[in-house]
C-alpha cells in the first residue's frame, strides 16, 4: 500500500467511528464488547461509555446500564445472555452469524436427553450455550467464576453434570475435586494451543510468564504461571513481575493486557507442532467477524436484533439470575 493509500484508509476509518458513535448518541445504545473483539471496537466502547469485559462482566453491565438499546460486539451467546437479562431493551449484534464451537457443539435436544439420563445431578452449564440449553440448567457460569460456584456446589454434596467445555470442566474438576460428569465440547481457538511447542517457546524467552484460558488442553494448562478468565489473564499481566508473557487465549486481548501492563511484552502461544490443524491460529473466527462497518450498519438498520421468545427467555434468565447473584455476594 502506498503511503497515500493508508492516509486514505485511514481518514475512512476515522469517519466511520464518527459516524457509529453518532448513531450510538441517536439510538441511545451502549457498546459492550469483549475483549477478544477488534481493538478499533474495544477502544469505541471505551471512548463512548460502553464497557470492554469478559462475558460475566458483559452481561451484568448490559443488565444494569440505563440505555435502552445494547450493541453487543462478541458473539452470538454474549446478545442472547444481554437480551435474556434485559428483555425490555433492545439487543443488537454487528452480525447474528457470529456463533461459538461450543454453542454449536451443545444442540438442546441432545443435552436435555444427557441431563433427563442423570436426574440426580445439578446442572451447570457454561455461559457459552444457547438460551435453551440455559433454560435447562440449574446454574449458568463464566470462567472468572466457575470455580468457586462448583467448590460451593461440592461443598453441599452435590453432584455435577457439567457442559460444554470438557477442557475447563476438567480443571474446575481437578481444581475442587468435586464429581463432575463432562460433556465432551470443545473451542476450536484455546483446543489448538501445544504444550511441547509451547515448552519450546519457553527456551525462546526463559524469563517470560505463562498465562493460559482454561479453555485449553491440560497439558497447556499445566505450564501455566496464570489460569483465569479473560479479565483474570489481564490482571495477572498487571500484576504478575514478568516483562514478557506467552499468552494462550484469544490474541486480540493483547490490546487491553498492552494497556494494562504497558512496556511488557506478550506473545502469542504456539498453535502450531504435532497433531497441528491451526483453524483458529490464536483468533476465534467468531469473534473476527465483528467490523466497524457491519457495527454501523447495524445500527443503521437495526436488522441484527437478537429475539429469544419470552418463556425460554424467563427460563434462562433464572439461572443466569442465581449467576450474577452468586458473582455479587463473592465481590
Ligand atoms: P471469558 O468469560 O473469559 O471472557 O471467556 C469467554 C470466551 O468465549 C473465551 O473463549
Ligand atoms: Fe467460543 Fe472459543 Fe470463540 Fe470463545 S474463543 S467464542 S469459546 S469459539
Amino acid at each position: 500500500m502506498t503511503a497515500q493509500a493508508v492516509a486514505s484508509a485511514a481518514h475512512c476509518e476515522e469517519a466511520q467511528r464518527e459516524h457509529v458513535k453518532a448513531l450510538l448518541r441517536r439510538e441511545n445504545a451502549v457498546l459492550v464488547a469483549h475483549y477478544y473483539t477488534d481493538a478499533t471496537l474495544q477502544a469505541l466502547a471505551d471512548e463512548t461509555g460502553g464497557c470492554v469485559a469478559d462475558s460475566l462482566e458483559m452481561a451484568r453491565f448490559g443488565r444494569e446500564h440505563t440505555a435502552t438499546t445494547l450493541v453487543v460486539a462478541g458473539v452470538r451467546f454474549m446478545g442472547e445472555t444481554a437480551k435474556i437479562l434485559s428483555p425490555d431493551k433492545r439487543v443488537l449484534m454487528p452480525t447474528l452469524e457470529a456463533t461459538c464451537s461450543l454453542d454449536i457443539g451443545c444442540p438442546v435436544d441432545k443435552f436435555t436427553a444427557f441431563c433427563d439420563q442423570h436426574p440426580e445431578r445439578t446442572v451447570v452449564v457454561y455461559a457459552n450455550t444457547s438460551a435453551a440449553v440455559k433454560a435447562r440448567a440449574d446454574w449458568v457460569v463464566t470462567s472468572s467464576i466457575a470455580i468457586d460456584l462448583v467448590e460451593h456446589l461440592a461443598a453441599q454434596g452435590e453432584k455435577i453434570l457439567w457442559a460444554p467445555d470438557r477442557y475447563l470442566g476438567h480443571y474446575v474438576q481437578q481444581q475442587t475435586g468435586a464429581d463432575m460428569l463432562l460433556w465432551d465440547g470443545a473451542c476450536i481457538v484455546h483446543e489448538e494451543f501445544k504444550a511441547q511447542a509451547l515448552l519450546d517457546m519457553r527456551h525462546v524467552y526463559p524469563g517470560a510468564g505463562i498465562l493460559v484460558h482454561p479453555e485449553s488442553p491440560a497439558a497447556v494448562i499445566d505450564l501455566a504461571d496464570a489460569v483465569g478468565s479473560t479479565s483474570q489473564l489481564i490482571r495477572a499481566a498487571q500484576t504478575l513481575p514478568h516483562q514478557q508473557f506467552i499468552v494462550a487465549t484469544d490474541k486480540a486481548i493483547f490490546y487491553k493486557m498492552r494497556q494494562a501492563a504497558p512496556g511488557k511484552e506478550f506473545f502469542e502461544a504456539p498453535t502450531a507442532g504435532v497433531g497441528a490443524t491451526c483453524r483458529s491460529c490464536a483468533h476465534c473466527p467468531w469473534m473476527a467477524m465483528n467490523s466497524l462497518d457491519l457495527l454501523a450498519g447495524s445500527l443503521e438498520s437495526g436488522d441484527q436484533e437478537i429475539f429469544v421468545e419470552q418463556s425460554l427467555g424467563e427460563a434462562a434468565s433464572r439461572p443466569l439470575q442465581r449467576m450474577l447473584d452468586f458473582a455479587r455476594q463473592r465481590r
